[in-house]
């Protein structure tokens, strides 16, 4: 895919610097070694700081751009505060929101509701608090960029990973509205909905998977889509997999997501039978 701006435009537009939520590790480092090769000066958030330094660290030895580290848990109610405040003296023209996976999967009734209530605070209060944040700091200056990162399973509910996939619809649509919304202020925004990557929380959730996608692809991808349209997917086989997703009936494929997801953390699958929506019926 050609890139939406060349390089000169994309560092006008979304640099001097970027945010990246959840950027010492995963896609988001990968985030972050892309956005330094193409001039651009970073803030890293994270909470293990002895992660951010040593990728900050080897971003710096690497190219001469600066990096600046908060460590902080993306959960924390007062997170606009936070980073607002690290981040007052810098022309911020990007927010990547990265981090995501909560790591709590498995079955909703034996997991404590708190538990799924941070899975909601770090998928679905931290984008958007950020987003607002940002979002009135980008509009002001007239140009720059918001990433949310999503998820295929956004696309459809599922056993095991009910609240994951329903926080993360929550960054779709979010996205979606915002691309609409910003847009005659200068703002592009994308949600970008990754399948499989081969990133350290995706190995220990899943035991991982030979064809899940290098982090540097979905970087690089995203930035290179941001601009073009409100949603993106990385990969050839992701995108079939998200065009027969938006286009079938529910019941058949929640019942299929969940079979999967029953088989991930070896819990019990029932086939569900009901009612599909029909804009016919009462
Ligand atoms: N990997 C996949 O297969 C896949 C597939 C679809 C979508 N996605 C989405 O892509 C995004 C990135 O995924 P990922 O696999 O790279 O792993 P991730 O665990 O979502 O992100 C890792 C990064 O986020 C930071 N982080 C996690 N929780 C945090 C918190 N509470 N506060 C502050 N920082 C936090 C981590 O550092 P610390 O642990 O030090 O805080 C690290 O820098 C997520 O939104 C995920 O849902 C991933």
């Amino acid at each position: 895919m050609t890139a939406t701006y060349d390089d000169e435009t994309f560092r006008d537009r979304f640099g001097p610097w970027a945010v990246i939520a959840g950027g010492s590790d995963g896609i988001g480092a990968a985030f972050a070694a892309t956005l330094v090769r193409r001039g651009i000066n970073l803030v890293l958030v994270a909470r293990d700081e002895a992660k951010l330094s040593k990728t900050a660290a080897l971003l710096r030895e690497k190219y001469s751009c600066e990096v600046r580290c908060l460590s902080s848990d993306l959960t924390s109610p007062d997170i606009d505060e936070q980073i607002g405040s690290f981040t007052s003296d810098l022309d911020v023209g990007l927010l990547i929101y990265n981090a995501g996976s909560g790591r709590q999967m498995g079955s909703f009734l034996d997991h404590t509701s708190e538990n799924w209530m941070r899975q909601v605070q770090l998928a679905c209060n931290g984008p958007l608090a950020l987003a607002h944040h940002f979002g009135r700091r980008l509009r002001d200056r007239g140009r720059g960029g918001i990433v949310l990162m999503s998820s295929l399973s956004s696309l459809v509910g599922s056993a095991y990973i009910a609240t994951y996939s329903a926080a993360k619809a929550f960054d779709t649509t979010l996205g979606e509205g915002l691309w609409q919304e910003l847009r005659p202020s200068g703002v592009d925004v994308v949600s970008c909905l990754a399948g499989a990557t081969d990133t350290e929380t995706f190995r220990d959730d899943t035991g991982g998977s030979p064809d899940a996608m290098d982090p540097k692809e979905v970087a690089e991808g995203t930035l290179d889509f941001l601009g073009s349209g409100p949603l993106y997917v990385p990969g050839a086989g992701n995108r079939a997999a998200a065009a027969a997703l938006m286009s079938s009936t529910r019941i058949p494929l929640i019942n299929g997501m969940s079979e999967i997801n029953a088989k991930n953390f070896k819990l019990s699958y029932t086939q569900a039978k009901g009612l599909e929506f029909d804009e016919e019926s009462a």
